[in-house]
């Protein structure tokens, strides 16, 4: 509550009326409903952006954000600070005492609207956290390579802000820092106000509600200031962002990623209905989905969720992002369906609170700096991410316990564990992998990986670096650019980065020049990126380029150690390769899905722990399916009833069984 009405709060700097407020929290109140308040500063009223204009945020054309949306003020901007901790500082003392008031939200989606700001602001702050990180200039001027194209400055007053295309490309290492620095001053914003709600109050939780994740350092300050994370959850607008054409995959990504971060976490808002602003308008859930989503949510890892929205605005940028209820306050189909998932969730509370989401396949996520690294120089190729979205698609659509985990987290419950091209290596991650592999694991490394340092320099030894040259057994001796099937080449790179573009009349020549490889009897086209190997004798090659010049040298290799296997990718995935990869390396490995041979249209998961086990199945599709070899349990969304093999599914229809021993 609160989260946009920081007018209302304080209609005149240093006047505050919460009356509207205290209000509604003693009617909710009464019917036995606590409250979490919000810090509204992602709205700062009129009054503010009127009297300083500097503090809104400037876009990398030197455009000022105007007033009249949201998120227009720069959160690096020590004067935007001051006001921000102001009205934090107001809205605590008042609530400390309100018994109804339990906890806090910060803000709102930080960075969703638009993280960066070439402000004056963000300038000096910018050069401060250099000054603080490198204290001399000649360390900063090593760390961005200054003495390429002349960006070596005499002290960091000089220090200026990456523009994108000034008139070309700034450095990866300056563009790197610029990322940091972001991160560094968003969470500084957030831990003002927690600073404050702390001290105020201990007993009140503080979390945030996520949506864009962009230059967020989930390992780092922001979420150590955190009880715990939300995740705001819009399926249906994802989906059109992502364009996996699925909703309920594109849901459970963006979960499983979430995850990665921070373990289970809340949905503190779980789209409800048909969304819009003026630019655009989501799907709408039919009859059945809206539960269905919520569950897939709880599915994923969610300890507790809440529906955007109650009612929807009668005026306002979001007149049409529906909620629970209509315009006319009258609960239809979608207010049915919240009360009966909230009823089975209160029900089955104690089942589910304490587990965990079962995991097999990990896969190396939720790391800023390799995030980052490869917004600095894509050079138009998939992200990490993009690359592991195939392998996590692959495991989704068979059902098998897939997710996203960082080297530093406890991998031992995990059967396979691949990393996606992670140029920034440490070591120390090398030796994580190996004691992973030595106890039965298998870990598949991808190209490019640990090939630059944190710096975001090229490393100078033979890529993948000495620590994991020795423990892969690999050399790449050679590199270069593959066709993704269908693209454009280099229009498309440009095109990515934001540059020229000038339509091409003829497929450009490296639509041709493709590679392919043999992996056991299949043979099929690489995509994206190859390299050329030098092995160690005790390394098994698994998979050899077939054609043009390096026919017969390795593709894939894999190396046994203790009891388990690293295998090494000189490429990127593709659907075919990994469909080729996971067929060879997910049964050794021990890694079968939850449920075997699951119809099309259906999601499984597993919340465990060691007193049990419990199986989600849902069916996203509007027709009914029969699940087959569904493991004996009782349905606890369906009166407890014994399922032995086969469970009937409705169109959105979802069980939880409860596995049996
Ligand atoms: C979220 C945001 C909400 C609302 C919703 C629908 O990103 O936190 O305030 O705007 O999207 O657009």
């Amino acid at each position: 509550m609160a989260e946009f009405a920081w007018h209302i709060l304080e209609p005149k700097l240093g006047t505050y009326d919460f009356d509207l407020f205290d209000r509604a929290i003693a009617i909710l109140g009464r019917h036995g409903i606590d409250t979490i308040m919000c810090t509204p500063t992602a709205t700062p009223p009129r009054w503010l952006t009127a009297a300083h204009p500097e503090i809104l945020r400037v876009d990398g054309k030197g455009r000022p954000m105007s007033h009249g949306s949201r998120q227009h003020c720069d959160t690096a901007s020590p004067v935007f600070r001051e006001y921000s901790k102001r009205i934090t500082r107001a809205m605590a003392e008042h609530y400390r005492g309100n018994p109804f008031v339990v906890g806090w939200q910060t803000d709102n989606e930080l960075n969703t609207s638009m993280p960066e700001s070439f402000s004056k602001a963000t300038l000096t702050e910018f050069q401060t956290f250099l000054a603080d990180k490198y204290r001399e200039i000649a360390k900063l001027n090593a760390a961005w390579g200054g003495d390429f194209w002349a960006t070596a400055y005499d002290s960091f007053d000089q220090v200026v802000l990456p523009i994108e295309f000034g008139p070309t490309f700034p450095s990866p290492g300056h563009l790197q820092d610029y990322h940091r620095f972001l991160a560094f001053s968003t969470a500084r914003f957030q831990h003002d106000q927690v600073e404050i709600l702390r001290a105020v109050k201990p007993s009140w939780f503080v979390f945030h509600n996520l949506g864009g994740l962009r230059d967020i350092d989930f390992r780092g300050q922001f979420s150590k200031d955190l009880d715990f994370v939300g995740y705001d959850i819009y399926p249906m607008l994802y989906d059109e962002f992502q364009r996996l054409g699925n909703h309920a995959k594109v849901q459970a990504l963006h979960l499983d990623i979430c995850r990665g971060f921070s373990g289970n976490y809340i949905v503190p808002e779980q789209q409800s209905g048909f969304g819009s602003q003026p630019g655009f308008c989501t799907l709408t859930p039919e009859p059945g989905e809206l539960r269905r989503m919520a569950l897939s949510s709880v599915a994923h890892g969610a300890d507790g969720l809440m529906f955007f929205r109650w009612r929807p605005a009668h005026f306002g940028a979001e007149i049409y992002w529906m909620g629970i209820i209509d315009h006319d306050d009258i609960g239809r189909h979608r207010y049915e369906e919240a009360k009966r998932f909230a009823n089975e969730m209160t029900a089955l509370q104690p089942k589910i609170l304490g587990t965990f989401v079962r995991m097999d396949v990990g896969i190396a996520g939720s790391d800023f700096d390799n995030q980052e690294a490869h917004k600095t120089y894509p050079i138009g190729l998939p992200s990490p991410q993009d690359d592991a979205i195939l392998l996590h698609q692959h495991c989704y659509d068979r059902g098998i316990a897939c997710g996203f985990i960082h080297p530093e987290d406890d991998l031992s419950r995990l059967k396979l564990f691949y990393v996606p091209h992670w140029v920034m290596w440490k070591d120390e991650w090398t030796d994580k992998l190996e004691a992973f592999a030595v106890s039965g694991g298998t870990v598949i490394i991808g190209a490019r990986t640990g090939t630059r340092n944190e710096d975001n320099h090229v490393i100078r030894e033979t890529a993948p670096g000495t620590a994991l040259s020795k423990l892969t057994g690999v050399r790449v001796e050679d590199f270069g650019r593959l066709a993704a099937p269908g693209a454009n080449g280099l229009f498309d790179v440009m095109e990515r980065s934001g540059g020229l573009v000038i339509p091409p009349n003829k497929p450009a020549e490296s639509n041709r020049r493709q590679r392919r490889f043999k992996i056991g009897n299949r043979e099929m086209t690489a995509g994206h990126f190859y390299e050329n190997l030098t092995i160690d004798p005790d390394v098994e090659v698994i998979a050899i380029w077939s054609n043009r010049y390096a026919e017969g040298q390795p593709m894939a290799t894999s190396r046994k150690i203790g009891k388990g296997q690293v295998v090494y990718l000189g490429t990127y995935l593709t659907p075919e390769l990994t469909e080729a990869l996971t067929e060879r390396l997910f049964a050794p490995a021990g890694v079968e899905p939850l449920v075997g041979g699951l119809p099309e249209g259906v999601e499984v998961t597993m919340r465990m722990n060691d007193e049990r086990r419990l199986l989600f199945v849902q069916n996203y599709m509007d027709q009914a399916v029969t699940v087959g070899g569904v493991p004996a349990g009782r349905d606890l969304l369906d009166g407890e009833k014994k399922v032995t093999g086969r469970l009937e599914l409705q169109g959105y229809g979802c069980a939880i069984v409860e596995l049996e021993g």
